[in-house]
């Protein structure tokens, strides 16, 4: 095999309240990456698609080639790999775009050169490309993103992520508003202090919520899906998020909070009925805000990347 074409997913990170933490996969949206293996020595990027011609194109500035490089300097790889990125999910939305990219492009690398590395040995590399993309080298998009499912960063020194079990039938709904917000302007305007009283409730609900997911305890997942930390600050920079969270809830979420650093916001639900039920209700109270949206209503992707056959297109929005 010399060529391959990878799609991997959107992750929500933070899931409330697990600040650089905690994250999930979805199905939709993600990006898409076709991976060419050559004799020429070297990472280069040989086209993007769908990023209005904002994204780098030299690879050592890019995501998708930072993970690679490091990828192919860890291996001691003499061969080099041409990648072409098709960006299907929006810039600055708190999806984990830049990860669906490094992950897509790491792990469309590893197939070609016969897997080498277990998935979560890539995880260093896509850090690594976070850290370029925003200063940052957060894993809680990064992790889900290449393991699938909820993903728990207990440490990053030493590293150690470890898989959550979580019920079946979760189901997730995201309005991504048509605006932007870069991630390391959302984590510039956070507090470097927090107050104790605030951080007992805060690593308390992040225990409820794990515990919750696990017994598949959805009263107990409903209590625990609150950040009263990170999203009051954040919140001011996403227009109507009160109206939109209200809406949420009161049409039978578990709970809504801003996904990663904004501006989407997710809400969990117990079925994709209900899901969608909560999308329109999101979708209608923006819609007073005059601004575009849209609705993207997934189970949690338990999978994380996957090879796409050649005409398989897989990312449109709900609504
Ligand atoms: N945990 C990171 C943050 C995710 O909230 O800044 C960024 O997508």
């Amino acid at each position: 095999m010399n060529s391959i074409r990878v799609f991997a997913p959107a992750t929500v990170a933070n899931v409330a309240c697990g600040f650089d933490s905690l994250g999930f996969a979805i199905h939709q949206p993600g990006d898409i990456v076709e991976a060419t293996l050559s004799k020429t020595p070297g990472v280069r990027i040989t086209g993007i698609t769908g990023d209005e011609k904002r994204l780098p194109r030299e690879a050592e500035k890019n995501t998708a080639g930072v993970a690679v490089m490091a990828l192919m300097e860890h291996l001691d790889e003499a061969r080099g790999v041409d990648i072409m990125l098709h960006k299907r999910m929006p810039l600055g939305s708190g999806l984990g775009s830049s990860a669906a990219s490094s992950v897509a492009a790491l792990y469309a690398t590893n197939q070609l050169l016969g897997g080498p590395l277990q998935k979560h040995e890539m995880l260093p590399f896509a850090m690594k490309a976070e850290a370029s993309a925003c200063g940052s080298p957060h894993a809680d998009n990064v992790a889900p993103g290449l393991l699938g499912g909820f993903v728990l960063i207990r440490s990053y020194d030493p590293l150690d992520v470890i898989s959550i079990d979580y019920p079946d039938n979760l189901c997730c709904t995201i309005l991504h508003p048509h605006i932007e917000v870069r991630t390391e302007d959302s984590r510039r305007i956070l507090r470097k202090h927090i107050k104790l009283s605030d951080a007992v409730i805060q690593w308390s609900n992040l225990a409820g919520l794990i515990a919750g997911l696990g017994k598949a305890d959805f009263e107990l997942i409903s209590r625990s899906l609150n950040d009263i930390i990170f999203e009051p600050v954040r919140s001011l920079l996403i227009p109507g998020f009160d109206k939109i969270k209200g809406a949420a809830i009161a049409s039978g979420a578990l709970g809504c909070s801003i996904s990663g650093s904004g501006p989407s916001v997710f809400a969990l639900s117990t079925s994709m009925d209900k899901a969608r039920e909560v999308g329109l209700a999101m979708k209608q109270a923006f819609s007073e805000m005059q601004l575009g949206s849209d609705i993207y209503v997934s189970a949690i992707n338990s999978i994380g990347p996957r090879i796409l056959t050649p005409d398989e297109d897989p990312v449109a929005p709900e609504f």
